[in-house]
C-alpha cells in the first residue's frame, strides 16, 4: 500500500531528476487537483487508491515531458478568478494583471460611469472577465478569432457568472472594428513575441497556441493593425491600455503618436519590466 506521503516523496523526486523548475509545488498541485483537496498533506499516512495513483503518476509525466502545469490542471488564476484553459489557448500570465490595474485605477481617476470596454485578442478571456467583474456598471466585448480559443472564453464567461459579450471576429479586420463605437477604453494583450524569440521558445511555452504568440517578424504588427484600425470606435478622450514584450515599448510607444493618441503613461510590472501603456485619443 502506497501513502500520500511517500508518494508525494517519489512524485517530487521523479520532476526533480527531470530538472522541473517547482517539484514540490507542482506535485502538490497535482496531489490537489487528483484529489479534490485543499491540503492533501495533512493526512499523510492515508492510503491512496490504485487509480488515484494512477492519475498521478500519469500527470506526473506529462508534467516531467515539459507539458506546462497549467494544461494538466486545466484550470488557473489570473486576479482572484479562475479560468479553465487546455492547449489551444493561452495561460493567463500574472504580468497580465497590470494592464487590468490600469484600466482599473483609469477608471476610479476618470471617474467613469458605466465604461464601455472592448478587449480585443481576449484568448481565454481573462482580461475581459476581471474587468466585467471589478468595474461597477462597466459593458465589457471580447474579441477572439480562433475556435479554440473561444470555446474557452465562452466557458469561462459563464464559470465567472460575467455578462461579457464574446464576438467571435478578426481585430485585424475594418468589418470587425466598424460594429464599434464611442467606447471608453480599448484594451489588448496581442500576440507579441517575434521572429527570433518564436525560435528559442522554453519548452513548457512550445505546448501553448503559435496564434497566441507570434506578432509577426518585430512582434508589432498588432499594433501596427489595432491601433490605427480600432481609433475611431473611441469616443473623443477615450483611451487605449495595451500590453507588449520586454523592450518593445519606444516602438508601441511610436505607433501610438503616429496613430493620434497623446498622454503615454508606461507601467512596469511586478518583473520590473515596461509593461504595458496607456494612451488618450487627441
Ligand atoms: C497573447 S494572447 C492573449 C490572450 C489573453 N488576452 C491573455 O491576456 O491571456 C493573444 C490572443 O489573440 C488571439 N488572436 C490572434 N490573432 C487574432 C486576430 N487576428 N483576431 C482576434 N484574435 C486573435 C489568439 O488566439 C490569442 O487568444
Amino acid at each position: 500500500m502506497v501513502s500520500r506521503i511517500s508518494l508525494y516523496r517519489d512524485c517530487v523526486r521523479i520532476m526533480t531528476e527531470k530538472n522541473i523548475e517547482s517539484p514540490e509545488f507542482d506535485t502538490l498541485c497535482i496531489f490537489q487537483n487528483i484529489l479534490k483537496e485543499k491540503n492533501p498533506l495533512l493526512k499523510p499516512e492515508e492510503e491512496l487508491s490504485p487509480s488515484q495513483i494512477y492519475k498521478i503518476y500519469e500527470d506526473v509525466e506529462q508534467r516531467c515531458e515539459g507539458v506546462p502545469l497549467q494544461y494538466i490542471l486545466g484550470e488557473w488564476d489570473f486576479w482572484s478568478y479562475t479560468f479553465q484553459v487546455w492547449e489551444g489557448v493561452l495561460i493567463p500570465r500574472p504580468e497580465t494583471e497590470t494592464l487590468v490595474e490600469n484600466i482599473i485605477d483609469l477608471c476610479r481617476e476618470e471617474s467613469l460611469k458605466s465604461p464601455k470596454i472592448v478587449d480585443l485578442c481576449s484568448g481565454s478571456g481573462c482580461i475581459a472577465v476581471t474587468l466585467d467583474k471589478e468595474i461597477d456598471s462597466s459593458e465589457v466585448w471580447a474579441v477572439e478569432k480562433f475556435d479554440e480559443a473561444f470555446e474557452y472564453l465562452e466557458k469561462n464567461i459563464v464559470l465567472n457568472s460575467s455578462k461579457v459579450h464574446a464576438v467571435k471576429a478578426d481585430v485585424l479586420l475594418r468589418e470587425t472594428a466598424e460594429n464599434f463605437e464611442n467606447l471608453d477604453i480599448i484594451v489588448s494583450n496581442p500576440p507579441y513575441l517575434t521572429a527570433e524569440e518564436m525560435s528559442d521558445l522554453q519548452r513548457e511555452v512550445r505546448y501553448e497556441p503559435e496564434t497566441a504568440l507570434y506578432g509577426g517578424a518585430d512582434g508589432l504588427d498588432f499594433y501596427r493593425g489595432i491601433i490605427p484600425l480600432w481609433r475611431e470606435c473611441l469616443r473623443d478622450g477615450g483611451y487605449i491600455c495595451l500590453e507588449f514584450g520586454d523592450g518593445q515599448q519606444e516602438k508601441v510607444g511610436e505607433i501610438l503618436l503616429e496613430s493620434g493618441f497623446c498622454d503615454l503613461k508606461f507601467t512596469r510590472d511586478s518583473g520590473n519590466i515596461v509593461r504595458t501603456v496607456k494612451a488618450k485619443k487627441v
